[in-house]
């Protein structure tokens, strides 16, 4: 059977780590691209290597060229800075806002009938950025964000609970960020929603662990952020996708006045189809929840703002 073809563009530790786990996988035929000249061929090469040894059938190749992306299946987009010391939030938004919608040029020119999963951060508005400038259906362009947000709570209430993650059902909604926002009240241990089973102290502590997940693992790393948790994210989507699996995940999606808003990318529950977002699920928020939900909208909306007055945005 033809393999469909899976591009991912970044080879740093996001982008490989991804291009390792979904070659594992057998997923697809991996291609790894980088703009910075052996990257992705040294890191494709070491891979072709692991799968040998692992004896998995899977091919990956990697390349600087962004035209060899035409015929993807699923693009996936890791390419873009971390934030380093002395940078403001808003130069981070520029830089990266000028190398997505690069990417996202060629994308519009190789490869239109993708399905694109963003990573890149600030990852809500950078979804934004890639739908706007590659014009592919907001269907087909997605961020990844709730995945990892509500893996990692599930996480945290794991711990506590001393129970198997595969009991849990955890979800975060709102943007990637500090603002992100933790649904206790959806998130489920057996079935039994957490605010049942623990004090609110105690789901207080969990959430402030999911929120400051990321900012944990980036004071340890010192010179970079997580990646095994994003590339499980950025796996568990695409196979989704690849498989038509029919999950409900939370994804960075295009609202069109769900939950309230309109024309920006959030995280809420999606219904994945084989070629991105089949529905977006609506769950009834309380006015709390409500209203950290439009904060997240508010940040977001000032983001795209910035990436509007710096001329970023297609008119
Ligand atoms: C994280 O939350 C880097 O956004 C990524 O770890």
């Amino acid at each position: 059977m033809p393999q469909e073809k899976i591009s991912i563009i970044g080879a740093g530790h996001v982008g490989a780590t991804t291009a390792y786990l979904c070659s594992l996988q057998e997923l697809g035929e991996v291609l790894l691209v980088d703009i910075i000249e052996g990257l992705a061929q040294g890191k494709a090469l070491d891979i072709e290597q692991a799968l040998s040894i692992l004896q998995r059938d899977a091919t990956i190749s990697g390349s600087v060229d962004l035209s060899q992306i035409a015929g993807s299946r699923i693009v996936v987009i890791t390419a873009g800075l971390a934030r380093k010391p002395g940078m403001s939030r808003d130069d981070l938004l520029k830089i990266n806002g000028e190398i997505i919608r690069g990417i996202a040029e060629k994308i519009l020119t190789f490869a239109p009938e993708a399905t694109v999963i963003t990573v890149t951060n600030p990852v809500d508005v950078m979804t934004y950025l890639v739908q706007r400038v590659s014009k592919i259906p907001p269907e087909r362009v997605l961020g990844m964000s709730g995945v990892l947000d509500s893996g990692r709570f599930a996480a945290a209430i794991a711990k506590k609970t001393g129970l198997s993650p595969s009991q849990i059902h955890a979800l975060v909604i709102g943007m990637h960020g500090d603002l992100m926002v933790p649904l206790p009240r959806y998130s489920t241990v057996c079935g039994q929603p957490l605010t049942r089973l623990l004090s609110p102290e105690e789901i207080e502590e969990l959430a402030d662990q999911t929120v400051h997940g990321g900012a944990k693992i980036v004071k340890f790393l010192q010179t970079g952020s997580a990646y095994f948790g994003p590339a499980a994210a950025i796996v568990e989507m695409m196979r989704c996708i690849l498989q038509g699996r029919k999950k409900i995940l939370p994804c960075s999606a295009f609202l069109n006045g769900e939950y309230g808003q309109k024309d920006i990318y959030l995280g809420v529950p999606v219904k994945i189809g084989t070629l991105g977002v089949e529905k977006i699920i609506e769950l009834e928020l309380d006015p709390a929840e409500k209203a950290a939900f439009d904060c997240s909208a508010e940040s977001v909306r000032g983001m795209i703002k910035m990436l509007k007055d710096a001329h970023l945005l297609p008119q």
